[in-house]
């Protein structure tokens, strides 16, 4: 099973493809698939305010008694709270309808503004879940398109923000964004990226290696 897959983009920057759980991680910020309402709900908006405590959920009442609801595409940080990640970044995705509702512009604005606004605090790395993939019903393939060419794209001209981790829930969702991100290169024919595959802790990666 693959458990790490890293990108090198050639310019320094880096996305690395991971399964877990993404309140586990130690990155500067976490992205939290909410709703517009930021008062939690389920799936990785419940598993974020379950482990980073109540001071999220206070920091996002006040958001929305000062900004109103967040509306999808758009993109808010609070404290990380008990978290390892010093702030959680929330975003709305999209519901998933057919496609021809103007999801995956959404989507996209999902992850640029998360990116936006991670460099703007001056972040180095950034964890994404795979937003809208879940209860807003988003096809994971279609999904991973969005987010990996997105994400490409901004860290092509942060300032801060070098490194991104996708972390995904399930060896599925891992390989869909895997293959989303070697078509990707093939699109784009950049030959500079470069995969690092690492299996296992501790066992010295291969370059390169059939994904
Ligand atoms: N870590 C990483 N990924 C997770 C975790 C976790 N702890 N828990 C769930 N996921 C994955 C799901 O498997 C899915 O692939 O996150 C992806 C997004 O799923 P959802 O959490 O359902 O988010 P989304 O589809 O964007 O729907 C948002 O769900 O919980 C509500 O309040 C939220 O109403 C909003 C809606």
């Amino acid at each position: 099973m693959k458990n790490l897959v890293r990108l090198d983009l050639g310019d320094g920057a880096q996305i690395f493809f991971e399964a877990g759980d993404i309140t586990e991680q130690a990155t500067d910020a976490i992205v939290n698939a909410a709703n517009s309402t930021l008062m939690g709900g389920g799936g990785v908006d419940g598993a974020i305010h379950r482990a980073g405590g109540s001071a999220i959920l206070e920091e996002c009442r006040k958001i929305v008694v000062r900004d109103g609801h967040l509306p999808p595409g758009e993109a808010v940080q609070t404290t990380g709270g008990n978290l390892r990640a010093a702030f959680v970044i929330h975003t709305v995705g999209p519901v998933w309808r057919d496609g021809m509702q103007g999801e995956s512009g959404i989507l996209a604005n999902a992850y640029r503004n998360s990116m936006r606004l991670a460099d703007r605090l001056s972040l180095h790395s950034v964890a994404f879940p795979a937003i809208s993939t879940g209860v807003y019903g988003y096809p994971a393939e279609a999904a991973a398109a969005v987010a990996v060419c997105t994400v490409v794209d901004e860290l092509s001209h942060a300032r801060s923000v070098h490194q991104v981790r996708f972390v995904l829930y399930s060896p599925d969702m891992l390989s869909v964004f895997i293959q989303a991100a070697k078509d990707e290169q093939r699109r784009r024919n950049a030959t500079g990226w470069s995969f690092v595959t690492m299996p296992l802790q501790g066992i010295t990666p291969s370059t390169n290696e059939e994904l």
